[in-house]
C-alpha cells in the first residue's frame, strides 16, 4: 500500500498522473481505478491528473449527471464514472457498464455506491480530508510517485 500526503491540489493531481504513468509504462490497457472519499475529497482532481497522462488534452469534469465521460485522446480509452447518483448497482446494466470494463481503463468516483460491482482486481484509491488543503491518499497498489510518502501508522 502507498500512503501519500498531498499538501495541495497539484500534489493530488500529480499522484493521479504518477499512477497513470505507471500503468502506461507497463502497457496496461484494461484496469479499474476505484476512487472513494467524501464530497470534495479530491476525486475529480486526482482524475484530472490521471487523464492528463492517459488522454492528454481531454477536459475532465465530473460526470455527475451523465454517469460516464469518455476521454479518447490517448492510446487507450479512459472512462470516467461518477457513481454518486447510483443507488442500486442494477442501474449499471442500463449504462452498459460491462462493455466499458472490456474496452479501456475505467476510473470511478463514489465506488462506495456500487459495492460488489467493483472488479476484484481494481486499484483502490481512498482520499481522506486531512485539513482544508491537505489530503491523505491511500492506494492498494504501489507505484512510484515523487510526492511525499508518509507513515501514518496504519
Ligand atoms: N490537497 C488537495 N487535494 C485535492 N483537492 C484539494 C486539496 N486541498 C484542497 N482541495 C480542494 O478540494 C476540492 C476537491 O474537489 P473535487 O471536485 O476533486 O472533489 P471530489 O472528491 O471529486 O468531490 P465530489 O464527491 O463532489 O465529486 C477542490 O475544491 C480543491 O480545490
Ligand atoms: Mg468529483
Amino acid at each position: 500500500m502507498n500512503i501519500i500526503k498531498a499538501s495541495s491540489n497539484s500534489v493530488t493531481e500529480a499522484v493521479g498522473a504518477a499512477l497513470a504513468r505507471d500503468l502506461k509504462s507497463k502497457g496496461i490497457k484494461r484496469a479499474f481505478v476505484a476512487l472513494s472519499g467524501d464530497l470534495g475529497a479530491g476525486k475529480t482532481v486526482f482524475t484530472t491528473g490521471f487523464a492528463s497522462v492517459m488522454s492528454p488534452g481531454s477536459r475532465v469534469k465530473s460526470p455527475t449527471y451523465t454517469i460516464v465521460n469518455e476521454y479518447l485522446k490517448g492510446e487507450v480509452p479512459v472512462y470516467h464514472f461518477d457513481f454518486y447518483r447510483i443507488s442500486d448497482p442494477d442501474e449499471l446494466f442500463g449504462i452498459g457498464f460491462d462493455d466499458y470494463l472490456d474496452s479501456g481503463i475505467c476510473i470511478g468516483e463514489w465506488c462506495e455506491n456500487i459495492g460488489d460491482c467493483v472488479p476484484e482486481d481494481a486499484i483502490l484509491i481512498e482520499i481522506l480530508k486531512d485539513s482544508d488543503t491537505t489530503r491523505i491518499i491511500k492506494t492498494s497498489y504501489d507505484f512510484y510517485t515523487e510526492d511525499e510518502n508518509v507513515d501514518i501508522g496504519i
